[in-house]
């Protein structure tokens, strides 16, 4: 996500660090990245999600990780009624300013400020309690360089998606290729599913790929991003 990520010209690419690396807490780490005067997103959607969600009949929808609400606002232009969660408060309010100005009311697109991994332990009670889960469950690029429980947050993320409804996992597959010694964790389809372990009975696996973008690197060079994007549907 650095200059660009899908919608980006945000200052660096966050990778997916399982742990901090510098043991910095998660909420001051990303309140100093939301601090400065300019949103760090473009406000537009992701391309990559826009591609996976594609032509999904709109139901409800929650966004993990949703940052400053850009595919959140995506979503709820088409019809969907979206929830985005979010740990940064500052993110969150520019969320909920954006979505005011683009004149999308709270039953179309709402934002809660709280941390997923206690979510992870009681969606329902941070969620909003959609009693019979979401039509879909969407993460963004939610990797982090600082203590992240991804991998938890979610697994309790595809247990919130309803009978029927999608999964739609989008993360950076590598460092980008202005800055190939970038480190990090970078999941791959192989190990978005074994981490998500999806009992057949229960999903069926509709994409499980590496997409590259082209894009235009942050000295204006041409360059490119992989993402890994899995998409699940709950039988
Ligand atoms: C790389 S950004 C992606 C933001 C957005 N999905 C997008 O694509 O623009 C990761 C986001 O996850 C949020 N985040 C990190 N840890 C979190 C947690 N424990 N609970 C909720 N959000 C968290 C960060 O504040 C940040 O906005």
């Amino acid at each position: 996500m650095s200059a660009p990520h899908a919608h980006g010209r945000g200052p660096g690419t966050e990778t997916g660090a399982a742990s901090g690396e510098s043991g910095e807490a998660p909420i001051a780490f990303w309140e100093r990245r939301y601090s400065g005067a300019e949103p760090i997103w473009s406000g537009r959607v992701n391309a990559t999600l826009a591609a996976a969600v594609g032509d999904l009949a709109p139901g409800t929808a929650l966004d993990l990780g949703c940052g400053e609400g850009g595919d959140v606002r995506w979503l709820a232009s088409r019809g969907w009624r979206a929830v985005g969660i979010e740990l940064s408060p500052t993110a969150v309010a520019r969320a909920e300013a954006a979505a005011v100005e683009a004149g999308l009311g709270v039953d179309r697109a709402r934002f809660v400020v709280a941390d997923l991994g206690e979510w992870a332990g009681d969606p329902a009670g941070i969620d909003g309690g959609e009693a019979r889960g979401f039509d879909l469950v969407t993460a963004s690029f939610f990797q982090s360089p600082v203590e992240l429980p991804r991998d938890r947050i979610l697994r309790a993320a595809a247990g919130r998606v309803a009978t029927g409804g999608h999964l739609v996992l989008v993360s950076h597959a590598a460092a980008p290729s202005w800055a190939p010694g970038h480190g990090g964790d970078f999941p791959s389809p192989a190990s978005e599913l074994a981490m998500l372990d999806p009992a057949p009975d229960d999903w069926g696996t509709v994409t499980a790929e590496v997409r590259t973008r082209a894009i235009t690197g942050p000295d204006g060079e041409p360059a490119t991003l992989d993402d890994t994007v899995v998409v699940l549907r709950r039988r």
